[in-house]
């Protein structure tokens, strides 16, 4: 039988891939508004729903790419063995580009996240990989086709291609070529995302694993494709109308509704911790108190707050802990500003 992952990178790349030059490319990490949670197709790598992220501005992955006599992998300055998980991710990932066409290459990929921010980084490696291999080959592919690639590497990744608000629709085709993701043609200068650290060590488990275990044995997870697809689409709305409140009501109940399908699993599955459940009752505390701050939590302990400028004060008062980033504050790279074809 065909394999369906060769299939889709042939159909975009050239028959011969021209010789590698020397590349580099950034790309942004990601939280989710609206979560993705469960797969459709899990070697594709199609989502049950759409999702709805803000990108973290200058938080993300440098990754250089060169021309080598042997492939070789370089993480934060440090030379990698090949069989190691993350070298081993990456070289299976940059086997789809080559298709058994073979040039070596050197990658040395680094991270500007604060490590003690606990951000997993598999959005932005991927995306940034995936922009450097374009780049590396000289393909000039457009970003929708590179965020089909990079969605393979990491689902999330796929919304990783720009920065601001990128709406990653679920597609419906079994090829997934309508599984894309774009920006949403919106800024909002005055939006803040910070990062409350609970736990930066390495997850318990994946979220490929997750989502798997979730999806399978999960009471509570048959109706959530439906519910996830209609808070990504109230996220989006209440993004264009810069409707604060609505976006943080729905990003808030989008999370705990995702973090109820699994705590419903068989058995459990309980990314949250004690730390960030006494986060989570700050923030339910500042609310109640007239504030208009609201959470957010991925598939680990740290929980991330969603704000406006005019809160910052009262936040880093009552979350001096909190690292806060601006995303749209910094001059993106241009290209991260470009649109997928229509
Ligand atoms: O792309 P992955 O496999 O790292 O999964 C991301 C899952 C969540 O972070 C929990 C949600 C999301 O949409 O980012």
């Amino acid at each position: 039988m065909a394999d369906p992952l060769a299939e889709m990178f042939a159909g975009l790349l050239p028959e011969r891939l021209p010789e590698p030059v020397a590349a580099e490319a950034y790309a942004p990490s990601n939280i989710a508004l609206s979560k993705y949670w469960g797969k459709r197709d899990p070697v594709l790598n199609l989502p049950l729903n759409s999702s709805l992220s803000i990108s973290l501005g200058t938080w993300g992955t440098t990754t250089q790419i060169g021309p080598s006599e042997q492939d070789r992998f370089a993480f934060n300055g440090e030379a990698m063995d090949l069989d190691a998980p993350l070298a081993a991710r990456a070289f299976r990932f940059v086997d789809l580009f080559r298709q058994g066409q073979g040039p070596a290459l050197a990658i040395d990929t680094k991270n500007t996240i604060p490590t003690a921010a606990g951000l997993a980084s598999s959005a932005s490696g991927f995306a940034a990989l995936t922009l450097a291999l374009d780049q590396t080959f000289g393909l000039g592919l457009d970003r929708g086709a590179l965020s089909r690639m990079a969605r393979v590497g990491s689902g999330s990744a796929a919304r990783s291609l720009w920065d601001g608000f990128v709406r990653w629709d679920r597609g419906e085709k079994a090829d997934g070529s309508d599984s894309v993701a774009r920006r949403l043609g919106l800024d909002w200068p005055e939006f803040r995302i910070a990062i409350v650290a609970v736990d930066t060590g390495p997850k318990e488990q994946s979220s490929r694993d997750g989502m798997g275990h979730t999806a399978a044995t999960s009471p509570l997870f048959p109706p959530w494709p439906d519910r996830a697809e209609a808070d990504c689409a109230a996220v989006e709305a209440a993004i264009l109308a810069k409707d604060f409140e609505r976006l943080g009501e729905v990003a808030e109940a989008n999370a705990l509704a995702m973090h109820a399908t699994m705590l419903a699993a068989r058995p459990r599955l309980s990314y949250l911790k004690p730390a960030s459940w006494a986060v989570l009752e700050r923030v339910w505390a500042a609310r109640n108190e007239g504030r208009t701050i609201f959470a957010t939590m991925d598939a680990g302990a740290n929980v991330k707050l969603i704000f406006l400028e005019d809160e910052a004060e009262e936040m880093a008062a009552r979350f001096p802990e909190a690292q806060i980033i601006a995303p749209f504050d910094q001059a993106p790279a241009p290209e991260t500003r470009s649109r997928p074809p229509a």
